[in-house]
């Protein structure tokens, strides 16, 4: 295990120069990670979940045309003296509260789509020489404490590397990353040692039904084998086979999210998502309900 193994986990990459291809036209002007799930932005959710995980510097991997993340991300000065002229105290303070503090964010492009793992590479100078959250935007992990802060929490006990898993159907293995694991450890009975990883096996050929749900907490090591990293399935730089590498010398556990996760890099997957969202809003639950209720009734009758 590194000497930096047991480090707080300070900083979170959020990888964001992916193109949308599956979401077109909705993404040719507009990032896939701006959609909104309910009224928040995919992003603004998974940034929620690293601010709850008590993340400190949120770092973007962005790409061309993504820049209205940044903006996303900061004041929008007319909109708030708009605001403010009307007397939208609730409106400011919910912008307030969901901005994050002045140099706590940092972006820098992708330039080329060259996979994941490049992606991840390309945060080496800003993350340094410490251990770093990584939360692929695409998936929502819905559920309270959230993913991250409960991988966080598992980091404190076990130290070393962690990615988060979740059962798929048998037929979607040869989508998702793959871990084969061991017998559960932790207080919670939700961290497992990781004794194989593959990135999207062939149909088949998958060790077990676990996909890496897209968290993780690496330690620094794995930039300089990223750096080597030939390219794997796809043709891209795979995360996962510098895993494989790294797990050689470092522990990897994979930690079992109990909450729902929503893969919106697919359309039923967003649309679920949310459905799942607004039911869970006070604010709208009741409402919502109530007309998918009646839409289904419709539908079924
Ligand atoms: C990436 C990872 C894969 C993981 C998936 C989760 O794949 O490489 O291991 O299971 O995210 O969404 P991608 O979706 O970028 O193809």
């Amino acid at each position: 295990m590194s000497k930096t193994s047991r480090n707080r986990i300070r900083k979170a990459v959020f990888p964001v120069a992916g193109l949308g291809t599956r979401f077109l036209p909705a993404t040719k002007a507009v990032p896939k990670e701006m959609l909104t799930v309910v009224d928040r932005p995919v992003i603004q959710h998974v940034v929620d979940e690293a601010r709850e995980a008590g993340i400190e510097h949120f770092v973007f991997i962005t790409g061309r045309g993504k820049a209205v993340i940044e903006d996303h991300f900061d004041i929008q000065f007319e909109l708030d003296r708009t605001l403010a002229e009307r007397n939208k105290t609730r409106e400011l303070e919910a912008l307030a509260k969901d901005l994050p503090a002045a140099g706590t964010t940092s972006f820098t492009r992708q330039q080329a789509p060259l996979g994941l793992g490049h992606a991840v590479w390309c945060a080496r100078d800003i993350v340094g020489d410490e251990p770093f959250a990584l939360l692929l935007p695409d998936m929502l992990h819905h559920g309270s404490p959230g993913a991250m802060k409960g991988m966080i929490e598992a980091y404190e006990e076990t130290g070393g590397n962690i990615v988060a898993v979740y059962e798929v159907p048998d037929d979607q293995t040869h989508q998702y990353g793959i871990a084969d694991v061991g017998q559960a450890r932790g207080k919670a009975g939700n961290v497992f040692p990781i004794n194989a990883m593959v990135e999207k096996p062939a149909r088949g050929t998958a060790p077990s039904n676990l996909a890496i749900s897209g968290r993780y907490i690496l330690q620094p090591e794995i930039f300089g084998l990223l750096e080597k990293q030939e390219r794997g399935a796809g043709g891209e730089i795979q995360l996962t086979d510098s895993m494989l590498t790294l797990a050689r010398q470092q522990d990897f556990f994979a930690y079992r999210f109990d909450g729902d996760i929503y893969d919106c890099g697919m359309k039923t997957g967003f649309l679920m998502a949310n459905v799942a969202y607004a039911l869970s809003r006070p604010d709208i639950a009741a409402a919502f309900r109530a007309d998918l209720d009646a839409l289904m009734a419709k539908l079924k009758g």
